[in-house]
């Protein structure tokens, strides 16, 4: 069974907000880089997207870019984007399909899609050049729910055990089974904690988002997840309202037919380390990937996603649930912003967290061990 908190029940007295190197300075960010996205589970985004062998993307994680794909095998994989002979990177698209192999614009050197090198001009004069020791470098992969992650460590901790609060957590939603109907890409000009951090709380809502709060009441939730690396939980959809839609009615079929009652008035909310925000609802899900790019600026990737019998159907609107958070995210990404340049003044200094703010002040908490090598 699945506890639920209420929001002021889990507060901390004392729970302040952080100083403001955090969010403009760019040696921080470099650390942050090293420390939390150069070792943990990033997202990557669907498997969906790499559907036929050779489909890949490309995606940077800390300063890497990484080459993510579906091998002849039918395999997911990632490699480094760094070719064995002289490093040049090798692949610059950032989508696209290998036809049967990796070759590197350079000198030509080829790989099979699982990684291997099959082909190097000349170096069979080489004394005792052996091709197997020259494989691309690989990343460690993981799918969950139908998104891929991906962690650059060495050696890096299991998926599964990173990720047990979450494993089975959602499975009654059917993720996996969902397509993807829209994507969109916002560049938001604030740090990427503050995102993190507005979308962990509601009590904004009232002033911010007018017409989410008629929507869901921002006092009406209660979280599940309320320490450590994954946080959140849900919000009552207040009736007659059947979603998170600009009309209020539901877009279209329940994403799992066979959703328990209270589900299907309930919109959850989960943040997820280090770059993961997924919105669940009764027809819909969506979600967002966060890429930091500056101290002041981060590249927030959305899409959403729902039950593939919808193609086809009249009755199916999509655009109700896109236009809903289309505003809201925007709503969010203005105010984030003025609160980067706000805390970007000499005058600021931390301010406190009220008891409805307990979950982004248990994400800093989380943040912070992350960042003092905690969550390990
Ligand atoms: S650097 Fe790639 S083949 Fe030479
Ligand atoms: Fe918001």
């Amino acid at each position: 069974m699945t506890t639920f908190h209420k929001t002021v029940t889990t507060y901390r007295s004392g729970a302040q907000t952080m100083p403001r190197e955090r969010y403009t300075s760019p040696e921080l960010l470099a650390e942050e880089k090293e420390r939390i996205f150069a070792r943990h589970w990033n997202c990557v985004g669907r498997a969906s997207r790499l559907a036929s062998p050779g489909d890949y993307i490309v995606r940077d994680i800390a300063g890497e870019s990484l080459i993510i794909l579906r091998d002849r095998g039918g395999e997911l994989r990632a490699f480094f984007n760094v070719c064995r002979h002289r490093g040049t990177q090798i692949c610059n698209a950032r989508s696209g399909q290998f036809s049967e192999t990796i070759q590197c614009p350079y000198h030509a050197w080829t790989y099979a899609t699982d990684g291997r090198l099959i082909g190097a001009p000349h170096m069979q004069d080489v004394e005792s050049f052996d091709k197997r020791d020259f494989s691309l470098h690989s990343a460690a992969l993981a799918v969950w729910e139908g998104f891929i992650f991906v962690n650059l460590s060495r050696e890096p901790q299991p998926f599964d055990e990173w990720f047990a609060p979450m494993l089975r957590r959602l499975e009654r939603y059917n993720l996996a089974g969902l397509a993807i109907g829209h994507s969109v890409t916002y560049d938001v000009r604030a740090n990427w904690k503050l995102v993190f951090q507005n979308y962990s709380e509601c009590l904004h809502c009232p002033m911010i988002h007018p017409e989410l709060s008629t929507v869901l009441p921002y006092q009406s939730g209660a979280n599940d997840l309320v320490e450590g690396p994954f946080l959140g939980g849900y919000m009552e959809i207040m009736s007659p309202n059947e979603s998170a839609t600009l009309s209020g009615r539901a877009c279209g079929r329940l994403v799992n037919p066979s959703l328990a009652d209270d589900d299907r008035h309930r919109a959850f909310y989960y943040t997820l380390m280090p770059n993961l925000m997924l919105s669940i609802h009764p027809d819909y899900v969506n979600y967002y990937l966060l890429t930091p790019v500056a101290a002041d600026r981060t590249i927030v990737e959305s899409e959403w996603m729902f039950h593939p019998s919808n193609n086809g159907d009249p009755a199916f609107n999509p655009s109700d649930a896109i236009g809903f958070w289309d505003v809201t995210n925007k709503q969010d990404w203005d105010i984030v912003e003025r609160s980067q340049l706000g805390v970007s003044s000499r005058r600021y200094e931390p301010g406190p967290y009220s008891p409805r703010e307990s979950i982004p002040a248990a994400w800093d908490r989380a943040y912070l061990d992350m960042m003092s090598g905690g969550s390990h």
